[in-house]
């Protein structure tokens, strides 16, 4: 990782977000901690990533964690030693449902003659907001790290922390509860004992109108209603105007098209189209903002085939087509053992890198135009059907999300194509 910092420099981001980092049995790709102040060994040790956090610094790139408080895994020590850490019940109290098996969120544990709540795997036992003690742990946590030199974190299930303390039915008592707020406001307090800040950037999986209430708390919340909407002019605009118009003063928005949990975008969105996946980054790194790239949407990387003997998902369908590894070579053999297969190697860095007719080089342009817009307002323009115009930074975006030539006050744009005016 160390040394790919430099690449990542030269894209011309902030920050990088890793997942998670941490000692776990991996039943769910490393967000079942077993220890929050620790590395996993596979990536190495703390002092690896305090050096990678140095490393990252000369580079001027912030480097991000993944917390994960929501559950831990059922190998934390918590979950022996400190019971009362988690949600328990005698019966199972309620309709709530697992997010991975669809069953009963609730499993019996032969140990303590009780139910635990699970909203994931049952490897992965849900955390009791309600405990101050648990409150406390994670302060001392975000502390931990902070003091190291993380930037900035990605709160796991940031909309499901906390549950209904009566634990009623409806999955409105699962997530989405509106104390979920206080313990991002403590969290805050924690963050501005640092300075510059770390950010709080949250998985903030609702919909658009219940998203904007976590933007009292966290200075990030996660569009998922953007991530999970067709590429269309027709869904995603509203969306991005309905955005802008609740943005509090003081807050910036955030948009991505592809994470670890949704096939990416060259393959959701493009269909293996580079002109559309083009458009997609155009849009992505010219709204207002943040914008997040994941690992290979610089490339156009599609997701991979991982044949059925190789799956390690636990999801249905899996998430692993998403999560196979990035080609820095054709070849592939810098890759010597990687966790899914490395099916297709066709768009990779080596190739693209110095060609300007690549991805990567258009993404680095984009970058660098970003870089020059003079602010984060955002305003729609009139336009012709299909071609999608904003003020934004001083300048005049003009996308065309159709299939066919289009025209804007005299520009000739051709299909899928952006220009920044
Ligand atoms: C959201 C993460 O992004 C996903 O990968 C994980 O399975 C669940 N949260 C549970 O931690």
């Amino acid at each position: 990782m160390r040394a790919r910092l430099p690449y990542l420099a030269s894209l011309g981001v902030d920050a990088v977000w890793l997942s998670p980092i941490h000692p776990s049995p991996n039943v769910d790709w490393g967000y079942d901690v077993a220890d929050y102040l620790d590395v996993h060994d596979d990536y190495g040790s703390l002092a690896d990533a305090d050096a990678l956090i140095a490393d990252a610094r000369r580079l001027g790139l912030d480097v991000w964690l993944d917390l994960v408080p929501n559950h831990t895994s059922d190998r934390h020590p918590w979950f022996a030693d400190r019971p009362e850490y988690y949600v328990w019940s005698d019966q199972v109290p309620n309709d709530w449902r697992s997010i991975f098996t669809g069953g009963s969120a609730w499993n019996w544990d032969a140990r303590r003659k009780r139910y635990y709540l699970h909203q994931f795997a049952p490897q992965q036992p849900d955390l009791d907001w309600w405990s101050p003690d648990v409150r406390e742990e994670f302060d001392r946590i975000l502390r931990f790290w902070f003091d190291r030199g993380i930037r900035g974190v990605r709160i796991d299930v940031a909309h499901g922390i906390v549950k209904d303390r009566e634990l009623r039915d409806g999955i409105e008592h699962m997530r989405n509860r509106p104390e979920v707020h206080d313990v991002f406001a403590r969290w805050q307090r924690v963050a501005s004992e640092y300075d510059p800040k770390p950010t709080l950037m949250g998985e903030t999986y609702v919909s658009l109108d219940q998203m904007y209430g976590y933007w009292r708390h966290l200075d990030l919340v996660q569009n998922f209603a953007f991530v999970r909407a067709e590429f269309e002019l027709e869904e995603l605009r509203p969306i991005v105007e309905q955005t802008m118009a609740h943005l509090p003063p003081g807050r910036r928005p955030c948009w991505f098209g592809s994470n670890h949990d949704h096939s990416r975008m060259a393959t959701r969105w493009a269909g293996g189209d580079e002109a559309v996946h083009r458009a997609a980054l155009f849009l992505i790194l010219t709204l207002p903002g943040v914008a997040i790239l994941y690992q290979g949407d610089e490339l156009g990387l599609e997701d991979g085939v991982v044949p059925p003997e190789r799956i390690l998902d636990l999801a249905d369908p899996p998430r692993d087509p998403e999560r196979t590894p990035l080609p820095w070579t054709r070849s592939g053999e810098e890759w010597r053992d990687p966790w899914l297969p490395l099916d297709n190697t066709e768009r990779n860095v080596e190739g693209q890198e110095g060609d300007a007719d690549s991805i990567l080089e258009y993404t680095r342009g984009l970058l660098r135009e970003r870089a020059r817009f003079t602010d984060d307002g955002y305003r729609t323009l009139p336009s012709a059907t299909g071609v999608w115009a904003y003020a934004r930074g001083g300048r005049t975006c003009v996308l065309n999300l159709t299939e066919d030539v289009a025209g804007h006050e005299g520009l000739v744009l051709q299909p899928w194509e952006g220009r920044i005016i």
